[in-house]
C-alpha cells in the first residue's frame, strides 16, 4: 500500500479524487490538505470534508492551507465547479473537524514521521508544498514522488485546445501559483507532471451504460458523480472536466496508465502572455539542461483509466 497526502482545491474533479484516493486498496490516504484554488480555501476545506463524509471516512485528517499564492494574488477562475463548488451536490455542512495543524505543517510531520514512504498527489496550485519544502527544506529528501496535475506540454492535439480555467499558454494549477510550481519543480524531488495533454481528454468519456450503473448504484458517490456529469455537460462542457483530477491518483495506484518522458521543463514565472506556461525542451539532444529533469505524461490509457475509476466509484 502507497502511503500519500493528497493536496488539492476541491473543486468537482478534486472531490472525485478524495473518492479514488479513499478507496483505493492500493493507496493509504494519510491526510488531505487544501489549499486556494478553484475556490478559496475556506470553500475547499469544507469541500474535503464534505466529501470524505459522504464516504464515511471521517477518520482521514482534513487541514487547511493556504488562502493565496506565495506572493501573488487569487485569480478568479473563470471555469464553473458550481455554487458549491461540487458541481450543485449540495452535500451536508461538514460535521468533523479540520486538523488542529495547518496544511504545511501536517504534511511536513507526516513525511517526517514516514521518511521516504509518503507521495504528495496534487491536483491545485502547489502552495502548500513549496512553503511545506520552505519551511522544513529536509522534506525534499524524503518525498519519494510527486504526482501532480500540472503543466500543459504540447505533447497531443489536445493540448491547449480543452484547457479548463487556463490562459491560452498555461494550466491552472501552474497559473495560480507559479513561483510555488517553480520552486517544486526545482526541488529535485521526483515530479511527475500529468498535464492537460493528458488529464484533459475528449477519450475520458461516460457512455450511457456507465451513467444507468451510477443511477442504480446505492454509493452516494456515483450519485455525486453522475451529478456532476449532468452539471458539466448541461454547460456545455465534456464529461472529462468532472475527474481531470483523477488522473493523478489513477497514475500512483497504476503508473501503467500514463507514458511519461523525461525532460528538461521550467516555469515562467515572469508576468505576460506567457505567465505559469511550462516551458518543455523537446529537442533531441537536451539543450537546456539548466531546466529542472522531470517525468512528463504524454499519453494515457483512458480506457484504463475510466474502468479503475468506475471501479472504485461503484464499490
Ligand atoms: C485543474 O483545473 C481544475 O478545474 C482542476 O481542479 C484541475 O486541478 C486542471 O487545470
Ligand atoms: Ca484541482
Amino acid at each position: 500500500m502507497k502511503k500519500i497526502i493528497l493536496d488539492c482545491d476541491p473543486g468537482m474533479d478534486d472531490s472525485m479524487a478524495i473518492v479514488m484516493a479513499a478507496k483505493s486498496p492500493d493507496l493509504q490516504l494519510m491526510a488531505v490538505t487544501t489549499v486556494n484554488g478553484n475556490y478559496p480555501v475556506d470553500v475547499t476545506c469544507v469541500n474535503a470534508r464534505k466529501t470524505l463524509e459522504l464516504l464515511e471516512r471521517t477518520d482521514i485528517p482534513v487541514a487547511r492551507g493556504l488562502a493565496k499564492p506565495i506572493i501573488r494574488d487569487c485569480p478568479k477562475d473563470p471555469f464553473t465547479h458550481g455554487t458549491d463548488g461540487q458541481a450543485e451536490n449540495h452535500l451536508p455542512a461538514p460535521a468533523m473537524p479540520l486538523s488542529e495543524l495547518d496544511a504545511v505543517d501536517l504534511m511536513i510531520k507526516i513525511i517526517k514521521e514516514n521518511p521516504n514512504e509518503v507521495y504528495i498527489i496534487s491536483t491545485a496550485p502547489m502552495s502548500n508544498i513549496a512553503l511545506a519544502m520552505i519551511k522544513a527544506p529536509e522534506i525534499k529528501e524524503m518525498i519519494p514522488a510527486i504526482y501532480a496535475i500540472s503543466g500543459s506540454f504540447g505533447l497531443n492535439k489536445y493540448a491547449f485546445l480543452n484547457a479548463t480555467g487556463d490562459t491560452p499558454q498555461s494550466e491552472w494549477n501552474v497559473y495560480v501559483d507559479p513561483e510555488a510550481a517553480d520552486l517544486v519543480y526545482n526541488s529535485g524531488v521526483k515530479l511527475v507532471a500529468l498535464g492537460l495533454d493528458v488529464a484533459t481528454h475528449f477519450d475520458v468519456d461516460f457512455s450511457d451504460d456507465d451513467l444507468k450503473k451510477m443511477e442504480e448504484s446505492d454509493k452516494k458517490e456515483a450519485k455525486f458523480l453522475l451529478n456532476a456529469i449532468h452539471f458539466i455537460r448541461n454547460r456545455g462542457f465534456d464529461a472529462y472536466c468532472t475527474v481531470i483530477d483523477c488522473m493523478a491518483v489513477a497514475y500512483a495506484i497504476d503508473p501503467t496508465l500514463v507514458e511519461t518522458m523525461e525532460a528538461h521543463v521550467g516555469v515562467e514565472t515572469k508576468d505576460g502572455l506567457t505567465l505559469g506556461m511550462t516551458v518543455i525542451d523537446r529537442r533531441h539532444h537536451f539543450v537546456w539542461e539548466h531546466l529542472p529533469l522531470i517525468q512528463v505524461g504524454c499519453k494515457a490509457d483512458c480506457g484504463r483509466f475510466l474502468k479503475l475509476l468506475l471501479e472504485l466509484v461503484l464499490k
